[in-house]
């Protein structure tokens, strides 16, 4: 088997086949789903939560992501791997092309960013320098502090319309792949049917074409909270492997996640 690309997973989009994420941010865990066969590890920043123990994820450096992108990278034969940017690494294009060339050389085969329309210039200059970019919309928890919490997005009519416009914009500018966090299943199945590009959903619903948890949650081992659309796969199965296999099964046959894992 090759390397998964993006053009994987465009093609899985079209066949109607969901596709399978989880975090990790080194390389036993990440040769572990690789082995599974998870189709994307996105070294989040969610690393500042469950590795490093803040509230949340402000505190993460460029260098923190590139040196866990490195390890992840080292287990990864075939799992496209994908780099978050973190918190104020994209506010200016100087340090938006340092960081992101910083987290390509590292190993990743993509950047994340999180935010709507103000991103459609960063986006398109990536691009045209040759850095692949997937946005993130919907729960971004980059900015926490403007939500008043993790709060789920889209909840009113106009909410739900901006975050469609918002993915269509980012599609647009040449994003090649979309996170939307914590939304209703009304507004992710929106999301995924308005654009070309997959769409992977966490706490967004079943219609999403894929699906993504943070690796700790799904183990039920995380220092944090456990969010109200993640699950323990670990305490059904008692074994990691086994985990990680239930998940990737349950995402395949549409059954994860169900109504208790999402928001009506
Ligand atoms: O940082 C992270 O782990 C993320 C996922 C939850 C999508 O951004
Ligand atoms: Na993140």
């Amino acid at each position: 088997m090759k390397k998964k690309t993006i053009a994987t997973l465009q093609k899985l989009k079209h066949e109607g086949q969901k596709i399978t994420a989880l975090t990790a941010y080194d390389a036993s865990f990440a040769k572990l789903f690789d082995t599974a066969g998870v189709d994307l590890i996105l070294i989040g920043d969610s690393l500042g939560m469950v590795l490093q123990g803040s509230d949340d994820t402000l505190g993460v450096t460029v260098d923190d992501i590139a040196y866990h992108t490195r390890s992840v990278s080292r287990g990864v034969a075939h799992t496209m791997v994908i780099a978050d940017m973190p918190f104020m690494s994209y506010a200016t294009p100087e340090q938006t092309y340092a960081n992101a060339a910083k987290l390509m050389a590292a190993g990743a085969s993509m950047v994340k960013l999180e935010g709507g329309e103000w991103l459609v210039e960063t986006i398109r200059g990536l691009v045209e320098r040759g850095v692949p970019v997937c946005g993130h919309i919907g729960l971004t928890p980059q900015s926490v502090h403007v939500f008043g919490g993790f709060k789920v997005q889209g909840r009113q009519q106009e909410k739900a319309d901006q975050l469609v416009a918002s993915a269509k914009a980012l599609q647009q500018a040449g994003a090649q792949l979309l996170v939307i966090e914590c939304v209703p299943t009304s507004v992710g199945k929106r999301i995924a049917e308005a654009v070309d590009i997959p769409v992977i959903g966490i706490g967004a619903g079943v219609h999403c074409d894929g699906q993504i948890l943070v690796m700790h949650d799904m183990l039920g081992v995380s220092a944090n909270y456990m969010p109200k659309f993640s699950k323990n796969y670990l305490a059904e199965t008692g074994d990691i492997h086994k985990a990680v296999e239930q998940f990737i099964c349950e995402v395949h046959e549409k059954k994860f996640p169900d109504a208790g894992h999402s928001f009506e």
